[in-house]
């Protein structure tokens, strides 16, 4: 394999520049050229090519958002799209990609190996942990981190003011941005679309917790289920304690990545290289039990994220 291409798709994650870094060092280590496409399958499809040499990826290890830029794009889901995606790859003689995203970015990139036969390699990239084949995905330990960080600040004046604190997080169909925030910043109660919720049962337990001399309580809420200012409305209907709603939105998306994240992307971009130097396509890299693992990309997007039952007992058993 003498050129790969590599662009980042979907919504940006911090620890895509560090993972940019990481591929490109790696191929010029093995004496590959890379192409860096910007703007994701849009780019690909515009012909929006820029070499990448070894300096290009100098000073980006520790921004957030990604150099390549990125997108959402609906073209990639039509034949005509995939076949103009497919013709400037040719054009540029590319033998192999690296598709940095999410589940959506990894469907494009499934049908690229499948159904067009271009060597193609997924690195996890999304905040949202929502891929079931790996552990983690990129940037979702620095988005927790962020939300934390708010979190903590909540917590201090919901205290002084004697308050409840009801936070959205990001995560439309999954809940761990939600169920790690919330555990780790000893939040009360969470609220994911994985687990149908109650709102009496809410009152029980922020009531109980202020019978036991708590002075504030944080309620985490996962995008998916509702806004903050509805179940905030919801709230302040059946409480007596006086609720706020702050919604975290994009500020999760963005900033210096995390010693974890920048890890992850070391490994990932190394792996992915290493995969397609050895001629291998078609698969997806991840981190399982603490160890780098590489899996069928078509078998990876077809596993159903399942939510962990055990940790949101440990939140149920820990925060009260
Ligand atoms: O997929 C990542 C993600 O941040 C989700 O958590 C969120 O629902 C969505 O993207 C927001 O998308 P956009 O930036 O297009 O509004």
């Amino acid at each position: 394999m003498k050129r790969i291409g590599l662009l980042t798709s979907g919504g940006d994650a911090p620890g895509m520049n560090a993972a940019i870094r990481s591929v490109v060092r790696t191929a010029i280590y093995f004496g590959m050229e890379v192409y860096g496409i910007e703007r994701g399958y849009a780019g690909l499809i515009d012909d929006e090519f820029v070499p990448l040499e070894m300096r290009s990826v100098s000073d980006i290890v520790q921004r957030g958002g990604t150099k390549l830029r990125t997108a959402r794009c609906l073209e990639m889901l039509t034949k005509e799209g995939q076949k103009q995606a497919v013709a400037t790859l040719d054009k540029h003689k590319i033998d192999g990609l690296v598709v940095i995203g999410g589940d959506g970015s990894f469907r494009g990139a499934k049908v690229l190996s499948e159904e067009y036969g271009v060597p193609t390699i997924g690195i996890p990239g999304t905040i949202d942990n929502d891929l079931q084949y790996t552990d983690y995905t990129l940037g979702f330990d620095t988005a927790v981190n962020t939300c934390l960080d708010i979190i903590n600040k909540l917590r201090d004046t919901m205290t002084s003011h004697e308050r409840i604190s009801v936070v959205e997080v990001m995560g439309r169909h999954c809940g761990d941005i939600a169920l790690y925030s919330g555990i780790a910043s000893g939040a009360e109660i969470i609220i994911v679309p994985e687990i149908n919720f109650d709102m009496e049962d809410v009152v029980m337990k922020i009531n109980r917790s202020r019978a036991s001399g708590k002075h504030s309580n944080i309620i985490v809420v996962a995008e998916g289920v509702m806004s903050a200012d509805q179940f905030a409305k919801q709230l302040q209907e059946v409480t007596e304690y006086t609720v706020r709603p702050t919604c975290i939105g994009h500020v999760q998306r963005g900033g210096s990545p995390s010693m974890a994240d920048r890890m992850l992307a070391a490994q990932f971009g190394n792996k992915a290289v290493r995969l397609l130097c050895e001629g291998i396509g078609n698969r997806v890299v991840g981190i399982h039990k603490n160890e780098i693992i590489d899996m069928d990309i078509i078998e990876a997007v077809s596993m159903k994220k399942q939510f962990n039952y055990e940790l949101y007992e440990t939140l149920q058993m820990i925060s009260m």
